[in-house]
């Protein structure tokens, strides 16, 4: 890792979780729920919903260079969490919430959650918004997830993996069940304006994706545009961009010792971090979990 310095950053408190309606949430986030509740969504508002670690950066900045016509300084204003805020974000600081950036922005406004269906405030269903829905392979999802947990002093302490694993099964990190998050989004994909998208095909043909975007947005992208815009979201351009890399959270909420933001980026990771007894037993598990629904997942490329 490029850091050398061996001085671990102050830890900050990690949060808690707390529930909404079964949900565990981070405890800031259930505090601050009525502001979530009572938030008043624009027509032309975009959300981009994902469980977490499933694509939500690399989607985002994919969605606001259509939006701004491949333009790659206007995409370089600001960091993404400041260009597309958080919804129901309040840690580690309530004055600086999604929903505070949000109220001061005017429509059209491009606006990330991992609310899990059933917890998106109803103001973007009685407003039309689109919604762009990602989903990762559970395996590669939740050891992003656990390396996510390690540096984002935030989030809860993960623990060791094995542990860590039987919560992601059982549902009890935050933002809740990964089985229930996909499931629910894809079961409305054609009764609500959602666009459901998957990571893995992000990887193998992005510039697909990006064109599938593109036309649910109503834009007319130009061949050229889609490869300029596929050049300056691959993995390694945003790795190397300040304002798509977060590296502009300081190390005191950050711990970069522990792991970078833009990881790895692959499909297949978990072959590195799963025993094979971890995937028989996660395996069987997931095909209980899964059996009522026939979403196309795919764990390597
Ligand atoms: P890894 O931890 O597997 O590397 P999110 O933005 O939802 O938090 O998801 C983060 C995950 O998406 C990380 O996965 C990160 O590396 C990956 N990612 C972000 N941008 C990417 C890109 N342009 N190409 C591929 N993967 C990307």
């Amino acid at each position: 890792m490029a850091n050398n310095d061996q001085t671990k950053p102050e830890l900050r408190t990690r949060s808690s979780l707390k529930e909404i309606q079964g949900i565990p949430l981070l405890e800031p986030i259930v505090t601050n729920w009525d502001r979530v509740e009572k938030f008043k969504a624009f027509p032309e508002d975009l959300l981009i919903a994902t469980y977490p670690k499933a694509g939500t950066t690399w989607t985002q900045e994919i969605v606001d260079l259509i939006l701004n016509h491949g333009d790659a300084d206007q995409a370089r204003r600001a960091p993404t969490h400041v260009r597309m805020p958080f919804l129901e974000m309040t840690a580690p600081n309530p004055t600086l919430s999604g929903i505070t950036q949000l109220e001061k922005m005017g429509p059209p406004r491009v606006i990330k959650t991992h609310l899990p269906i059933q917890l998106v405030p109803k103001t973007f269903w009685d407003a039309g918004c689109k919604i762009i829905y990602v989903a990762r392979n559970a395996k590669d999802n939740v050891v992003s997830y656990f390396h996510f947990d390690r540096m984002n002093l935030v989030q809860p302490e993960p623990g060791p993996w094995p542990q860590y694993l039987h919560k992601f099964m059982k549902g009890q990190l935050g933002w809740g069940s990964w089985y229930e998050h996909v499931k629910g989004y894809w079961r409305e994909r054609e009764n609500k304006p959602i666009l459901y998208l998957f990571f893995e095909d992000m990887k193998k043909d992005p510039a697909k994706e990006i064109r599938r975007i593109s036309e649910f947005l109503g834009q007319n992208t130009s061949d050229q545009l889609i490869d300029n815009i596929m050049q300056m979201t691959t993995f390694a351009a945003m790795r190397e961009n300040p304002m798509a890399n977060y590296s502009t959270i300081p190390e005191t909420i950050f711990d970069r010792q522990a792991s970078e933001f833009l990881r790895k980026g692959e499909v297949g990771d978990w072959k590195n971090h799963f025993s094979s007894q971890e995937n028989k037993v996660f395996e069987e598990h997931y095909n209980t979990m899964m059996a009522d629904v026939d979403i196309p997942f795919c764990f390597s490329v």
